[in-house]
């Protein structure tokens, strides 16, 4: 029933979610430990009450005109998504035929590699050194049809400049650049300037992570007019829901709030990284609500399956590239102190050992 390649390819494996009432400390999907702002509960409660029974606005016009003021975009330079991921989805469909190329720097986000295989695209995965500096260079000579930065990157949490983002999409002229904002919010740059000067360029937000609306799949693209255009011939007519569409307007109306809860996870972060630090762990340094914590050498498939005995779910990917590392979310100050107190006495005993053999 199914076309070979979707027969052939796997499935994108989200991070474990919890059942409704199951207690678990979750640190696994990079959710913001704190509540959207009081606004977008007002503003459910009252998309509730009114119509359900007509369609929402197919161009998300409420949540469009506020980010176009929030972030001085013009609204035909924006388009709205049923989260980040199905804008993702809308440009590899609009952009990639059978056989056309795309480029990232691995590892990074996986719905890549799946949104790719559904395409039967072919992926250059360029590897990232150790500290995880992007290979501009080479992903400007890949001149792939389509190039992807996900900036932060994760599961690393690192940064390129906007800069060089800049010289790259020079590079590329043509070619679209994507650049995966999802977690920008936690860094101290983004690339909206980088709209004015390249046509190629195209950057995903979403408000999933420092607006704490996971639940509600709001997600935006800005690109210029007619970038936004083409890729509005590949999207549902109705992709947002009228309670989503009043959320998001409402969130982005109070970037205080974001902004404070952005300023807390950033003081968990540097204490976080500091105490991972001193149970030897490696972290790159991160500008995202996440951290990569890695033991060079030593599986982490243990200590993930230990943390979750203990109902800490925290984020390990079996590959070759990250089986040494855990990606941990940051949540509350209370839930970072209930992970040390499982975490240190799963890394201590070989920790230690290691030492000792260190020192012979
Ligand atoms: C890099 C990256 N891009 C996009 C997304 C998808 O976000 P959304 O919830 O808006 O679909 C995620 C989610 O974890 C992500 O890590």
């Amino acid at each position: 029933m199914f076309r070979e390649s979707i027969k052939k390819m796997a499935a994108y494996k989200p991070g474990e979610q919890p059942r409704a009432g199951q207690r678990l400390v979750k640190l696994n999907t990079n959710e913001n430990p704190y509540p959207p702002s009081p606004r977008v509960r007002r503003a459910v409660a009252s998309a509730a009450r009114a119509t359900l029974r007509l369609y929402p606005a197919p161009r998300a016009d409420e949540f469009v005109e506020a980010a176009s003021r929030l972030y001085s975009v013009p609204s035909k330079m924006i388009l709205a998504g049923n989260g980040s991921d199905e804008l993702l989805a809308m440009v590899f469909r609009a952009v990639l035929n059978r056989g056309d190329t795309v480029a990232y720097p691995v590892p990074t986000y996986s719905l890549y590699d799946t949104l790719a295989a559904v395409q039967e695209a072919k992926v250059i995965r360029l590897p990232l050194p150790r500290d995880f500096r992007v290979p501009l260079d080479e992903l400007a000579k890949a001149r792939a049809n389509l190039t992807i930065i996900c900036n932060p990157n994760s599961p690393s949490g690192t940064m390129t400049p906007t800069v060089e983002l800049g010289r790259l999409a020079r590079r590329l002229r043509g070619r679209m650049l994507l650049i995966d904002e999802a977690y920008v919010d936690f860094a101290d740059e983004h690339a909206l300037s980088l709209l004015s000067r390249h046509r190629n360029v195209v950057i995903l937000r979403t408000l999933s992570k420092s607006y704490s609306l996971a639940g509600m799949r709001l997600g935006l693209c800005f690109a210029r007019a007619d970038v936004i255009g083409g890729l509005m011939k590949v999207k549902d007519s109705y992709n947002l829901n009228r309670i989503a569409l009043a959320a998001g307007a409402a969130a982005l109306s109070d970037t205080v709030w974001m902004r404070r809860n952005v300023a807390r996870i950033r003081k968990t972060r540097t204490a976080t990284e500091r105490r991972l630090g001193r149970l030897g762990f490696e972290l790159p340094e991160s500008s995202a609500n996440f951290v990569l914590a890695r033991m060079p050498g030593r599986s982490m498939a243990p200590i993930a399956a230990g943390l979750r005995r203990a109902g800490i779910l925290v984020r390990y990917f079996a590959t070759p590239l990250l089986r040494d590392a855990l990606r941990i979310s940051i949540g509350t100050d209370g839930e970072m102190a209930t992970l040390f107190r499982a975490l240190e006495p799963l890394v201590k005993p070989a920790a230690a050992r290691m030492r000792t053999v260190g020192s012979r």
